[in-house]
């Protein structure tokens, strides 16, 4: 089958399509998937340098959240052959994937395979930080920096969906509209233009905002336009360093750094993700929260590393996806 193989670490500009790579064979309990659609992450340019925390023995294929249809599934389990499905797996980037059953997630009708293929781990992130660990309220202010990027686009959409005044913050005018446009953003501003912290306080009534979502590692810089026990969520730091907050600002401020980390949540609180993944799919059926936002160009498993290039350079917004089968039906949504 095709997949998109590291057999010796390197640039993913360096890559080339295999062709012939083994058909996966699924464990016992383990469920073989047709991959529809896959989401491109930051993360498999450094894995496929060797530059990540997680290493894979080569050779290995790349890529890990997906969406597709079960072909196989073991007597007795929740699925049966002809499910969609969305999920993460080590190698998503494939025609067919063997996968935990606890590792997937049934996909309703209303929501395409490219639009499921960055959920599994994009969305679930940015849902728990404000709801569970920021605990967001309806009528706060949310500022989200990096809007227009994967976990920040849904981070826009699923503040709107819960009632928050939400304001996203990115790098150019073209992404900008897209926040405000695709997004539903209520206001935006560009942060780098210097001073931006005083247009932020300026549209909270000189308040302040009462959440921060941050993927960039710019949690100093925003505390200049948090409210009085705000709440400051660190979620990645895209812009590559890991920032040291000062935290006589934390006292003074009297708010809240919080963390997030929703890859622990598999090994430290499986009960928890059904839960999430209920309550992410039940906000969009009800359409308080728009679908997921998919980078207009879709990419296939021949210009996979076209796409990886663009998400290195901030040329994507939303998820970048690779269609790796068409969809027979169209979605609804
Ligand atoms: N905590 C968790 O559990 C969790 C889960 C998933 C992802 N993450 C992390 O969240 C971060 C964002 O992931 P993502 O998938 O949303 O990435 P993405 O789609 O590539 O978006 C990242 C955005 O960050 C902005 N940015 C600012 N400075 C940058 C710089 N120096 N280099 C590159 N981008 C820069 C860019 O937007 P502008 O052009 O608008 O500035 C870029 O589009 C990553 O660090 C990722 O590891 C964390």
């Amino acid at each position: 089958m095709k997949a998109y193989a590291v057999k010796e670490l390197q640039h993913p500009s360096k890559i080339t399509l295999t062709t012939d790579w083994p058909e996966p064979v699924p464990k016992k309990d383990q469920l073989l998937v047709d991959v529809y659609a896959a989401g491109l992450n930051y993360y498999d340019i450094l894995q496929a340098q060797g530059k990540y925390q997680i290493k894979h023995p080569l050779p290995f294929v790349l890529g890990t959240e997906f969406a597709g249809v079960v072909r196989k599934a073991p007597a007795g389990s929740a699925f049966k052959a002809g499910d969609r499905v969305f999920g993460a797996v080590t190698g998503a980037y494939a025609e067919r994937v063997a996968v935990d059953p606890g590792a997937v997630t049934k996909l309703p009708e209303t929501l395409s395979f490219e639009q499921a293929a960055g959920m599994y781990v994009t969305w679930p992130t940015s849902y728990e930080a404000l709801v569970g660990r920021a605990k967001l309220q309806p009528g706060e202010f949310c500022l989200v920096t990096a809007a227009a990027g994967g976990v920040g686009m849904a981070a826009v959409q699923l503040a709107k969906g819960l009632g928050a005044k939400v304001i996203g913050a990115a790098g150019s005018q073209a992404k900008l509209d897209i926040v405000k446009k695709r997004g539903g953003a209520d206001y935006v501003v560009d942060y780098t233009t210097k001073g931006w912290q005083q247009e932020v306080m300026k549209i909270t009534g000189g308040k302040g905002v009462d959440v921060i979502y941050d993927p960039v590692g710019m949690i100093t810089d925003c505390l200049k336009c948090i409210a009085w026990k705000g709440r400051a969520l660190v979620v990645g730091f895209a812009a590559g360093s890991i920032e040291k907050v000062p935290t006589n600002l934390i006292l003074l401020k009297n708010i809240s750094l919080v963390g997030i980390f929703w890859g622990a949540y598999a090994i430290r609180e499986p009960a928890h993700l059904p839960t999430v993944y209920r309550e992410i799919l039940d906000l969009l059926a009800s359409g308080r929260v728009s679908a997921p936002v998919v980078y207009e160009r879709i990419y296939s498993l021949e210009t996979l590393s076209e796409g990886l290039h663009a998400l290195e350079t901030r040329g994507t917004y939303g998820k970048a996806v690779v269609r790796i089968k068409a969809e027979p039906t169209k979605a609804k949504l």
